[in-house]
């Protein structure tokens, strides 16, 4: 039996769910993708792969019978409609980030309903669920499960339910999927060549939660990570990534420029803080106009000022904040020592003094998210047995940035965009829409390639450990 999966535009939209940028294009590409159902989905097959995956690791036909088992049981009608109902569930009950108590509550029910153990909570509400052996070696797969403070503007029967909050970013499927490959996992259990570790985190919105669950330990004995985020820019049924930058290191900066308040119409006497912040915005402009490689994609934008409260007053300082993008560590790291540089530099000139801060629990900085050369081809390999060759995409970097890049900061790991574009059900609109929709055919998808990813990690770590005997 097949399910043809017709897809049917391939749109590349700019994928932020920051900052929306770049031109739109379209390739109108026809394809079509088969998932083959097992004939007996919970059967004998299951028996003889114990069997052949215990005596002969080495078994590279045992390996693809796992694969395609792993696409049936993602495919079996009762795990697609048992994550459909999770999502639809935290769908309608959204929480912002730290806050996501019954999100959590929800996703722990369902892993003791399938008796996987976990650690909760990690950095206030996340779980983090373990799988297989118990011992070395270790995967990780991360999903993401917060909200955000935006009104739903999708009429549908799963709408949200709570006022000004939506998940309008795809972090209820994210975590729906990830509960999918648990399942699928659990099922495999036996077959496991190590241990999986499945993170839930919190707060990935406010690119504060993956930082947070690494101090609490969830990286520990992890030799590499995998990530997913549910995007627009492809049809459903194509993924995309890229080995090496991938996404951009987001940072924000806030300067205080301190000069010496008083009256506006005798400047001789005062200090002015205004003439500093604005020489200190136009000197902005020019790190990237006049001394970066313009090869090398980056940003830097003022978008707050303030200062004042009369207009015949000089006031005492006046603030300055705004973001930073880049791609490399070094492009990323040099970029915020030059907006300091400039900042003090423009003050000093003006006779002020100034503070220049980058950091603060509001608006922390993400750095650049860097696919790991060899996990990024192991991704591929997987998606390209999962979705087919012509299905997977190499994406270009983009100006958008996600929190999975602190993980991979820590271990080598990928990041991989998983398209869900489909016009026929509205599965239209970026990252942060209130028209958000997401196109749920894609979860069998996602959740065979989070399993298969983990399963087969571990299988070829194994073999590669053994043939060093
Ligand atoms: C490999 O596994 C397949 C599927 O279980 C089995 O039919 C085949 O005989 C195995 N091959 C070897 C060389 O063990
Ligand atoms: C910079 O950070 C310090 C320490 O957290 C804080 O006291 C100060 O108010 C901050 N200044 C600005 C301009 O944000
Ligand atoms: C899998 O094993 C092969 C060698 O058997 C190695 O070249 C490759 O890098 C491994 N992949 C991963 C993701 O470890
Ligand atoms: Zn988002
Ligand atoms: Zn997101």
């Amino acid at each position: 039996m097949s399910n043809a999966l017709t897809v049917a535009a391939k749109g590349k939209l700019a994928m932020d769910k920051w900052v929306v940028r770049s031109s739109i294009f379209l390739l109108f590409i026809a394809m079509s993708l088969a998932f083959r159902f097992s004939l007996n989905p919970n059967g004998k097959h299951f028996d003889s792969l114990l069997t052949c995956q215990n005596n002969n690791n080495n078994n590279i036909s045992s390996s693809s019978y796992l694969k395609e088992r792993i696409v049936d049981l993602a495919n079996d009608p009762h795990t697609v409609d048992w994550m459909k109902k999770i999502r639809r569930q935290i769908h309608e009950n959204p929480e912002l980030a730290f806050e996501e108590f019954e999100t959590s509550k929800l996703i722990r029910q369902q892993l003791d309903q399938m008796g996987i153990a976990y650690r909760w909570p990690v950095a206030r509400t996340g779980v983090v669920a373990t799988l297989g052996s118990g011992s070395s070696p270790f995967v990780a797969l991360r999903a993401d499960m917060d909200a955000l403070p935006i009104q739903e503007m999708v009429e549908w029967e799963h709408k949200s339910k709570v006022d000004g909050k939506m998940h309008a970013c795809g972090h209820d499927a994210h975590a729906a999927m990830l509960l999918g490959a648990a399942r699928i996992l659990k099922q495999l259990q036996d077959t496991l060549q190590g241990t999986v570790v499945l993170i839930f985190q919190p707060a990935e919105e406010q690119g504060q939660g993956g930082k947070d669950m690494i101090a609490e330990g969830v990286l520990d004995n992890v030799d590499a990570i995998f990530g997913l985020h549910t995007v627009h820019r492809y049809p459903t049924g194509v993924v995309a990534s890229r080995p090496g930058e991938f996404l951009a290191g987001c940072g924000s900066f806030k300067a205080k420029i301190i000069g010496k308040g008083g009256h506006a119409a005798i400047p001789q006497d005062s200090i002015d803080p205004i003439l500093a912040a604005s020489t200190a915005v136009i000197s902005l402009q020019n790190i990237v106009s006049r001394e970066i490689d313009p090869l090398d994609s980056q940003v830097v934008s003022v978008a707050m000022i303030h200062g004042g409260t009369a207009f015949n007053v000089i006031p005492e300082s006046a603030t300055i904040e705004g973001t930073f993008r880049a791609f490399s560590k070094k492009s990323f790291n040099a970029l915020r020592e030059r907006i300091k540089e400039v900042i003090e530099g423009q003050a000093a000139v003006h006779r002020c003094t100034c503070e220049v801060n980058f950091t603060g629990t509001e608006h922390p900085i993400i750095p650049p998210t860097v696919n790991d050369a060899r996990i990024y081809e192991h991704v591929r390999r997987v998606s390209i047995d999962i979705v087919g060759e012509g299905n997977v995409e190499l994406a270009p970097i983009f100006m958008g940035s996600e929190d999975f890049a602190f993980y991979l900061d820590k271990v080598p790991g990928s990041f991989l965009f998983l398209g869900m574009r489909n016009e026929k059900i509205g599965s239209i609109y970026l990252p942060h829409s209130p028209y958000y929709t997401i196109d749920e055919d894609v979860f069998p998808i996602g959740a065979s390639i989070y399993a298969v990813f983990a399963h087969s990690y571990l299988s070829n770590s194994t073999r590669n450990l053994n043939s060093y005997d």
